[in-house]
């Protein structure tokens, strides 16, 4: 559908459009008096072709985000959704689920994100980024997505779950595979061959991680895994499905979502250089904001969907079951009713409500707290071994209308 003055969010060419002139589209959509449905094509096979209101005003994201009930994740948060044999065969996401079952399941993940866990990891995170820097120095800068942003997510998801180095190099190709498949929806014989080779990748992760649960079972260790797979006090534990499902969901919640706001975030701290000379003036002190802001202003996942389930009235709407709504949450985040100049960096924002880790409600990022120790580790690291590290041009992005995705993006630590 093509709204007045004529763009189509369900459109691929809209999100080909520069930013500036997007987040101007988004703007006027903020603007109009009621959430626009955009109808989207049917792509034979992959059960799309629902449309969806987009809601991109902040109250309305948190109002929906806060309303599980009428809005559901089931039976899926992306679109197209997942096909029912695949969920069959690999278990569902709990990104995917609703209560009860996603309550049970949250209730057992979350232990990987205790702050005992989250304190526990610090030191390997801190070994981890040592090494990226090592590496860059040794090789000097070209691709900082490359040599800085991809490298961390994954490497602390792989010390979080216990992951033996001789699997990792197993573990990195697959993601690969996977991250390549979501997001973008070009053609149809591109799709499904994208599916094809990501459903082998997700297979080969499913099966070595389930063998790894089966060994910790018989010998339990210090680790994640060990943890997951045996019962605590409650009496919980996951599945072998279960627990293949969880760290298919880390690596793809956890790996692009993180590198994105780091590839993004350096470029932010080079064209924003007083935003950078503040940070720098005392790093301890202003991280925390920049991290958030970071978040906000590049709002790693543009969207999610949502699933009606009962008859809802949303600003003039009457929302049916069966309607599908898409949090945009870049948009959200944009909103001037909410943050004052919202298209300026400014990591003094305060307070500063993004939803770039999903609005308030069951669902939002189990992971929230261990992003924002990675980027502040690794960017600590990055600062002070390399103070004039700076983004050079523009940066390679993916075509996604899912995540904010930067394939590579040029960088240096010369002076000048
Ligand atoms: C800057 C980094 C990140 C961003 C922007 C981000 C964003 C999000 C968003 C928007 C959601 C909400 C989904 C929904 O409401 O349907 C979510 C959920 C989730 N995220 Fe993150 N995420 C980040 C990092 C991580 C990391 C590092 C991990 C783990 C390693 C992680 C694990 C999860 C999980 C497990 C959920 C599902 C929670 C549930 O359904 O109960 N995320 N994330």
């Amino acid at each position: 559908m093509v709204v007045e003055p004529g763009f189509d969010l369900a459109d691929l060419t809209f999100w080909k459009k520069p930013l500036d002139e997007r987040n101007a589209a988004l703007a006027r959509l903020r603007a109009m008096e009621r959430p626009v449905y955009f109808a989207e094509p049917k792509v034979p096979m992959l059960r799309s072709g629902k449309g969806f209101y987009a809601i991109v005003r902040h109250a309305d994201v948190v109002e929906i985000s806060r309303n599980p009930k009428v809005f559901s994740s089931e039976p899926a948060v992306t679109s197209p959704p997942p096909p029912g044999w695949v969920k069959n065969v690999f278990g569902e996401s709990i990104v995917n689920m609703d209560d009860p079952r996603h309550a049970r399941l949250r209730r057992i993940v979350s232990r990987a994100f205790s702050p005992k866990m989250l304190a526990d990891l610090n030191d390997d995170i801190q070994r981890a980024c040592e090494r990226i820097v090592d590496d860059v120095i040794a090789e000097g800068p070209r691709d900082f997505v490359a040599q800085v942003a991809a490298r961390l997510p994954i490497t602390v998801i792989c010390d979080m779950m216990g992951i033996p180095q001789e699997l990792r190099e197993k573990v990195h190709r697959h993601v690969d595979i996977s991250t390549a498949y979501t997001g973008v929806r070009s053609s149809v014989g591109r799709t499904l061959r994208m599916a094809a080779s990501n459903v082998h990748a997700l297979f080969e992760l499913q099966r070595m991680v389930i063998k790894l649960g089966r060994e910790r079972v018989e010998n339990p260790r210090k680790d994640l895994v060990s943890a997951l797979v045996n019962a605590n006090v409650d009496g919980e534990k996951l599945t072998d499905k279960e627990l293949g499902s969880f760290f298919a969901m880390l690596l793809v919640a956890g790996n692009e979502t993180a590198r994105n706001t780091m590839a993004h975030g350096i470029r932010l701290l080079t064209v924003n250089p007083e935003q950078r000379e503040l940070l720098l003036s005392d790093f301890d002190a202003h991280i925390g904001g920049t991290i958030e802001e970071m978040v906000r202003y590049v709002s790693p996942i543009i969207q999610f969907r949502r699933n009606v389930t009962q008859e809802y009235e949303l600003r003039g709407v009457t929302l049916k079951p069966g309607d599908q709504v898409a949090l945009m949450y870049g948009s959200a985040n944009r909103d001037e009713e909410v943050f004052t100049d919202p298209d300026r960096f400014d990591i003094t924002r305060t307070p500063n409500p993004h939803v770039g880790f999903g609005g308030p409600g069951p669902h939002f990022c189990l992971g929230a707290n261990l992003a924002r120790q990675e980027i502040k580790i690794m960017f600590k690291e990055l600062f002070t071994r390399l103070p004039d590290i700076r983004s050079v041009g523009e940066p390679e992005l993916l075509l996604s209308n899912f995540d904010n995705s930067v394939r590579s993006q040029a960088f240096t630590f010369g002076e000048g």
